[in-house]
């Protein structure tokens, strides 16, 4: 049974040493440790270095695999290769994969050190409580619990176990510094100090030069262009269509990648005869007729809206269920998650009868972000 508790002053428990708030804590949680042992009765040992060193490895490693990350994350070229060039091809396919590889290890070895450490240093003890009633903290547990958690540090040798405290110290540090720039790193290019095809306010639809810029489709080889007319698609039917140019033609990067940025791919859609939407203000004159272009990149956060319902008239994003409903609004979401319209690409026919786009998209497509004006 617990002794009675007694109302302890400030000035008694800085009398205390540390043992005796530890028994002091122990009996007012009404605490019997059967068995409180050092790992280490005998110091020194060739065993207890090699634990030392163990711990300290996996540390290092923590440390060494951060500071890997926050090189690869920062110097290690990440803008798209294409295919064309193999060998550059191949090192920026291995950017996503080595950051999280180096993180993975740095979490992976930080927790292994600390398992560790406890396993090897930590005194081990088995303790019997009874149960009781809660009660709120008062300073004697502030002090008495932090006098356990001392004494448990101090039986586990850490004040003289240099090596570990220095690989710790390095580990954890690299660590945070890596989390810190995992964090920070992609906030730090401001995405309104240009304005061309690669700031968020723009995508590739957009035409620097007034060049013409027509809806082709994927035929799975980006060399390969097919560019759309009307007549190419059925009334209730739909094309993912992408951003070309006659600049692009013999540029094999970038026609390839005009089809991989995640901002250009766009649904264009012919309603069935009769189908009268409510237009957006402003937007107006966006459509040709019957067909309407949305861009493909769900507004909640960003994944293909690739499925078209034609009895209802909805674009469905499979992720979390959002749906626009292309048939009676603008692409209004009207059910899940996404809370804006899909952004609408306008088009026309050219001279030639191809579809082509009027202009770039009047707002950032995609999740939305920061400051965003739509
Ligand atoms: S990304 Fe489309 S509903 Fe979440």
């Amino acid at each position: 049974m617990s002794e009675q508790k007694k109302e302890y002053t400030e000035a008694e428990l800085a009398e205390m040493s540390r043992d005796e708030k530890v028994r002091l804590g122990l009996a007012l949680d009404d605490v019997e440790l059967v068995e409180y042992r050092d790992n280490w009765p005998v110091k020194g040992t060739r065993a207890e270095r090699r634990a030392e060193r163990a711990v300290a490895a996996w540390f290092a490693l923590a440390g060494l695999s951060a500071l890997a990350f926050i090189a690869v994350f920062v110097f290690w070229p990440w803008h798209y290769q294409a295919p064309s060039d193999p060998k550059a091809h191949f090192i920026y396919s291995l950017y996503n994969p080595l950051i999280g590889f180096f993180l993975g290890l740095s979490i992976l070895a930080v927790g292994i050190g600390v398992v560790l450490y406890q396993k090897k240093f930590i005194p081990h003890e088995v303790a019997v409580q009874q149960r009781h009633d809660g009660h709120g903290s008062d300073e004697v547990d502030r002090q008495t619990t932090a006098a356990l958690l001392a004494d448990a540090g101090n039986r586990s040798g850490i004040a003289r176990r240099s090596m570990i405290k220095r690989t710790a110290g390095f580990g954890l540090g690299a660590f945070g510094v890596g989390a810190g720039v995992f964090a920070l790193g992609g906030i730090v290019r401001n995405p309104w100090a240009t304005d061309g095809p690669d700031s968020l306010k723009h995508t590739q639809w957009m035409s620097e030069n007034g060049e013409k810029t027509f809806l082709r489709r994927d035929t799975g080889n980006p060399s390969d262009v097919s560019l759309l007319r009307p007549e190419d698609i059925d009334p209730g039917g739909f094309e993912t269509v992408y951003p070309f140019r006659e600049s692009m033609r013999h540029n094999e990067e970038e026609l390839a990648e005009s089809m991989r940025r995640s901002d250009a791919p766009v649904m264009l859609i012919r309603l069935r005869p009769g189908s009268a939407p409510i237009k957006r203000k402003g937007q107006e004159d966006f459509n040709y007729g019957d067909y309407y272009a949305y861009s493909k990149i769900c507004t909640h956060v960003g994944c293909p809206t690739s499925l078209f319902e034609q009895q209802t008239g909805r674009l469905l994003c499979p992720c979390h269920q959002s749906q626009f409903d292309v048939v009676h609004t603008y692409a209004k979401p009207v059910f899940g998650p996404a809370t804006r319209a899909l952004p609408q690409l306008p088009i026309t026919v050219d001279e030639n009868g191809y579809f082509v786009a009027k202009h770039d998209f009047i707002e950032p497509v995609g999740p939305a972000f920061w400051e965003r004006e739509a």
